[in-house]
């Protein structure tokens, strides 16, 4: 392809994906502290709370957005959130977001009620990936929920064809639930559930 047909082909690709754009994830859950697996990374990690104090420090290895003003609005509206320390230095982060009195529908697929949390944002360092780190941040963070914050269940959703995620999800100990569809088609969304989405169904 020529490089004014492969830009043409990407703009046209663009276009499409906002007239419509389909997604399939898949959700993973845990509702025992029972369930958490012992995690062992092959490189040493310690894992801390991620607080008002430390919040900058996601800018050791993440600088293309502004993640401490992200961050800083996460905490700030009660999520719950840990840093992996390699070398001293933050290598990955993780957090959930809890529904505590009124549910919340993430991304417009899936539905967390109160009682339950929502692990998402989580990314570890590229060069330091496949250390089992991701496993070790979830695994702290889901003994935090139960023990710290009386969660009864603890949602985690990735694309289907993120495998590496996928591979961490389950070395924490979660178990797989459903998959869903999502559809999005001129403003308009479509989701179409395989399993147990519905919490408590
Ligand atoms: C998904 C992600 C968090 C996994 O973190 P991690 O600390 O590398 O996780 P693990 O060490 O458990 O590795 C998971 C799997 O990644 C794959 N992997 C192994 N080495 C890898 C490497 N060098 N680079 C990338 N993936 C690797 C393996 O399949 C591994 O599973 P295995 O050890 O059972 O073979 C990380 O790849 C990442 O930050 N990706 C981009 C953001 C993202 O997808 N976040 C998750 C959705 S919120």
């Amino acid at each position: 392809m020529t490089g004014a047909s492969s830009a043409t082909a990407k703009r046209l690709t663009r276009l499409i994906s906002r007239i419509i754009a389909v997604k399939r994830v898949s959700v993973f859950c845990m509702d025992d502290a029972l369930q958490v697996a012992d995690v062992r990374p092959s490189i040493p990690v310690e894992i801390i709370p991620i607080e008002p104090s430390n919040v900058h420090r996601v800018a050791d290895f993440r600088q293309e957005t502004n993640h401490v003003a992200i961050f800083r609005r996460m905490l700030a509206e009660g999520e719950r959130g840990v840093y992996a320390l390699v070398d001293q230095k933050v290598a990955g982060h993780a957090w959930a977001r809890l529904s505590t009195k009124e549910p919340f529908l993430y991304e417009g697929y899936l539905d967390v009620p109160p009682g339950h949390a929502l692990v998402h944002y989580c990314n570890v360092k590229d060069t330091l990936r496949g250390k089992g780190i991701y496993p070790t941040m979830l695994t702290a963070l889901c003994q935090c929920l139960f023990s710290e914050c009386s969660v009864r269940m603890i949602l985690i959703d990735s694309g289907t064809r993120n495998l590496a995620s996928i591979r961490g999800i389950l070395k924490a100990g979660f178990v797989h639930r459903a998959d869903i569809l999502c559809i999005r088609a001129c403003g308009r969304r479509l989701n179409i559930h395989r399993g147990r989405t519905r919490t408590g169904s």
